[in-house]
């Protein structure tokens, strides 16, 4: 399989390793073999040493079109001309930007601009409270928005640190994690208890109206439009979270599938295809609240609005607005669950299958799934078994238990096939 003339992955790793801690730029990326990745086109990428993977991992799911889109490509290289980076007023493709996404998103009248999601909810949780003059927020059990001291714990947690203190990293203030409190999706009562708890000091609920995080948590009927009604109710803002949902489930993203509108929504991975801009919307009485309108919440960045990230993601939505895209990526999707469905229950292998849309996911579980509770029967060791046998046989997928995969506009019908054919081999033998 070897056909490349790039230097082989251990030598790359060997170099990444002495100037870059853990030789990897997040700790999310670490894969064992392959180390690293040398060239990327449509739904394939390669590593180092040439061998051709399919790709389903897609960046955590950035990559909604394919690797390497022409039309993104080409937006990106022709972005900075005639004008680049000038970091003072406004250019076009900021403008053109935010008109797209305020048509796309239904509870969208503005959005700023930012370069990643942990950005983007960062400002949400920060404008929340200037709103509502109130200090605390609530998370879920399992949901992730990035990697910022107001949201980083209680995201895969060990069952003995599941629901109570399970921060992500050591040095956040103490007084910052007991700030968010946590609650359990598909559970209004969980909700409801901290109110209880917690009265008038709510500032917001910040939660994916899919945990993709744990996988795909569906939310019940009925449960986001309880969200939206207690909120409602409480005084509190309801963030959506729609850094995965956004761009990838729908151009107006799940609030378009469910009707349910939040007052914001944070955005970032697929709007680019693979390229950092991420996003804040919401109702303009909301986003007045920053000083770039004259209020008292800080807006700011050097590179916020940068003509790539808004060239990529012009270029990237004006594709999503055809509707044959949603289309094959859904199609593929469904295949993709029936087959894998199919698989486990011709073989008797005690997992299930969950998704949506262009996402699926394999929980290594039985019995019922509504919320982290359920996804902690989640047998980890053979999940990781599934994934690394998969990734020898040329298929990339997450490697953490309980994350999903990512189908892009590029796959094809062959290609779920082929991964189909190779996820039965695996499963026929998995211990
Ligand atoms: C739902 C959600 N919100 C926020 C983030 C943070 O985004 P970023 O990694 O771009 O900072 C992520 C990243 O995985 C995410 O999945």
């Amino acid at each position: 399989m070897a056909e490349s003339s790039f230097p082989a992955g251990a030598d790359w790793a060997r170099r990444a390793e002495q100037v870059i801690p853990g030789g990897l730029n997040s700790f999310s990326r670490y894969l064992g073999e392959p180390y690293g990745f040398a060239r990327s086109s449509g739904a394939y990428v390669w590593d180092f040493d040439g061998n051709r993977y399919v790709d389903y991992h897609a960046a955590f799911g950035a990559i909604v079109l394919g690797h390497n889109d022409p039309d993104v490509d080409r937006a990106v290289a022709g972005a900075l001309n005639p004008v680049d980076l000038v970091g003072i007023g406004i250019t076009r493709p900021e403008v053109e930007l935010a008109e797209l996404v305020c048509a796309a998103i239904p509870s969208a009248d503005q959005m700023i601009c930012c370069t990643s999601g942990s950005e983007a909810t960062f400002h949400a949780v920060r404008l929340s409270r200037a709103v509502t003059g109130r200090d605390l927020i609530v998370k879920v059990q399992g949901g992730y928005h990035g990697w910022h001291d107001a949201v980083a714990r209680n995201v895969i947690s060990p069952p003995e640190l599941a629901y109570g203190m399970d921060p992500m990293s050591a040095g956040i203030l103490p007084e910052n994690l007991s700030s968010t409190l946590i609650a359990e999706f598909n559970d209004l009562t969980s909700l409801e208890e901290l109110y209880t708890r917690h009265q008038d000091r709510i500032a917001a609920v910040i939660v994916e109206p899919i945990p993709h995080n744990v996988g795909a948590l569906l939310p019940n009927p009925g449960h986001l439009e309880g969200l939206r009604k207690l909120t409602e109710a409480q005084g509190s803002l309801l963030i959506f979270d729609e850094v995965i949902t956004g761009f990838r489930h729908a151009l107006g993203g799940w609030q378009e599938i469910s009707g349910v509108t939040p007052d914001l929504t944070s955005f970032g991975k697929a709007m680019g295809n693979g390229h950092p801009i991420a996003g804040l919307a919401g109702k303009a009485e909301h986003l007045r609240h920053f000083n770039s309108a004259g209020g008292s919440v800080l807006l700011a960045g050097t590179f916020t609005g940068h003509p790539t990230g808004c060239a990529a993601a012009v270029a990237t939505i004006t594709k999503l607005r055809d509707a044959e895209v949603f289309a094959h990526t859904a199609a593929l999707g469904q295949r993709m669950r029936d087959g894998l469905t199919g698989i486990v229950d011709e073989l008797g292998v005690p997992a299930q299958v969950r998704g949506y849309g262009s996402v699926f996911c394999l929980y290594f579980l039985e019995g019922e799934i509504n919320g982290y509770r359920d996804l902690m029967r989640n047998d980890d060791v053979r999940y990781r078994e599934f994934h690394r046998r998969m990734t020898d046989r040329g298929f990339l997928m997450l490697p953490m238990s309980l994350k999903r995969n990512h189908i892009s506009f590029a796959h094809t019908e062959e290609d779920v096939d082929r991964t189909l054919d190779a996820a039965r081999e695996v499963l026929r033998t998995l211990p």
